[in-house]
């Protein structure tokens, strides 16, 4: 689908909003974008169910209505046209569609979102695929060299650091983050495990943490590893489209991120990032490609996509586009202290990420300090409020995750919740 094309119908489902009142996508287009009026034009363009209150966006995002046709429309295109799309069709037509081209328009839009080069970064199926690639394929490892990561990473990704034992002989250090986390504990963290291991090569840093929401400062991490001789593998999964930040500043290299959390693509689809003069530090899959080769797509096999979740990713950035950024990272925030500041003086509830305004966006958990099982608080809430979380079983604490389709309403409804819970211990 094209801007205009997906504007039209963002228009559409924009003209049924404001409670009844209708409004045009011009009118949308210039209230405030930080206003509740503007922001229920944009819950409005949400499908949710309505027997439950969704506060789980961190484990995928939901498309929003005009991506969702998209993908629908992507997807009977695909299927109808067969391989006449993946190039058989230009040799006899130059005007046909072709997913090559396509796929290269994508790669551009997120280059220039990032303000990377297209031959820095190659789409994956998932942050996981993503960031298993960077870890295991990272060959400037010895046997007998460290490598660091810590207790606030992703399940999977502690894994694939402990598998670099077997891989490359290397010895692996989990690090433990201090709580509660400030701008500077969470640089000290490493520079100390560096300090303590000095074969240290290799640091893997999560910049938003699944668990708490911590985002760390990432690119002074990647200042202080530089300085020591570290390389640094850096998880975005979480903070891409959820939190503005200027990429290109934080000068990394190597990321791995996925496009159906917070970008709000449809669901399987993730990016990779290896900066140009690092391409070679990962190891190419099997002996694809010529030997001497530094291009990044030897990196990824990742073999036939489901090319309709491909395309989604144009639409997804054009609604986020529409709204902007700057917006969003406002929006997320203030659904977070809608409810945090209930509890900042509540000392039956514990935050698990800082007030600090570059050290969060919108996804945060919270612990209830009489409550040691975060699996029955989850239960509680969504048996008794119908609210829909996870639970962070080794902190004792359940994720509010809310998305761009939640309102600062369903935040009271949450606090009110908690706190009913709480004053029941
Ligand atoms: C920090 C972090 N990294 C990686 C992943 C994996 O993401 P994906 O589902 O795209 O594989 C997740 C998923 O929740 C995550 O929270």
């Amino acid at each position: 689908m094209d801007r205009r094309k997906f504007l039209t119908s963002t228009a559409a489902l924009a003209s049924v909003s404001l409670a009844g009142q209708t409004i045009s996508a011009k009118a949308q287009r210039i209230l405030d974008h930080d206003s509740e009026e503007y922001w229920q034009t944009i819950i409005d363009q949400y499908e949710v169910p309505d027997h439950f209150i969704n506060l789980n966006a961190g484990h995928w995002g939901m498309m929003s209505k005009p991506v969702l046709d998209a993908f629908i429309e992507h997807t009977k295109f695909v299927n109808s046209h067969n391989s006449q799309y993946i190039g058989h069709g230009v040799v006899t037509d130059p005007d046909a569609r072709n997913y090559g081209k396509e796929y290269g328009e994508i790669l551009a839009m997120l280059a220039k979102r990032l303000g990377v080069g297209t031959d820095e970064i190659v789409i994956t199926r998932n942050a996981t695929e993503s960031m298993q690639l960077l870890i295991s394929g990272y060959n400037k490892l010895k046997a007998g060299d460290t490598v660091l990561y810590t207790d606030k990473a992703y399940g999977t990704m502690m894994v694939e650091m402990r598998n670099l034992k077997a891989l490359r002989g290397t010895n692996v250090v989990q690090l433990k983050v201090p709580h509660p986390a400030t701008y500077e504990n969470q640089i000290a963290v490493f520079e100390q495990g560096i300090k303590e291991n000095p074969k240290t090569k290799l640091i893997l840093v999560t910049h938003m943490s699944n668990q708490t929401g911590v985002i760390v400062p990432i690119k002074e991490i990647q200042r202080m590893a530089r300085g020591c001789g570290v390389d640094v593998i850096v998880d975005m999964a979480h903070s891409f489209g959820q939190y503005d930040y200027d990429f290109a500043d934080m000068d990394l290299d190597f990321v791995g991120f996925n496009l159906h959390k917070w970008i709000g693509a449809a669901l399987g689809v993730g990016l990779m990032y290896i900066k140009k003069d690092r391409i070679k530090d990962i190891d190419k899959k099997l002996s694809f490609g010529p030997d001497d080769n530094e291009e990044i797509r030897f990196r990824a096999l990742t073999g036939t996509m489901n090319m309709a979740i491909v395309l989604s990713i144009k639409d997804a950035l054009y609604f986020l586009d529409d709204i902007g950024i700057k917006h969003i990272d406002r929006r997320f925030k203030a659904l977070r202290d809608q409810w945090v500041k209930e509890f900042l003086d509540d000392d039956r509830v514990d935050i698990l990420n800082p007030e600090d305004d570059r050290m969060h966006a919108g996804l945060t958990t919270f612990r209830i300090n009489a409550i040691e099982n975060a699996r029955e608080l989850g239960k509680t809430l969504y048996r008794d409020y119908r609210i829909n979380t996870t639970t962070i079983g080794n902190l004792s604490g359940v994720r509010i995750a809310p998305g761009l389709h939640n309102s600062l309403d369903e935040m009271d409804k949450l606090a009110a919740a908690i706190k009913e819970i709480a004053s029941k211990q």
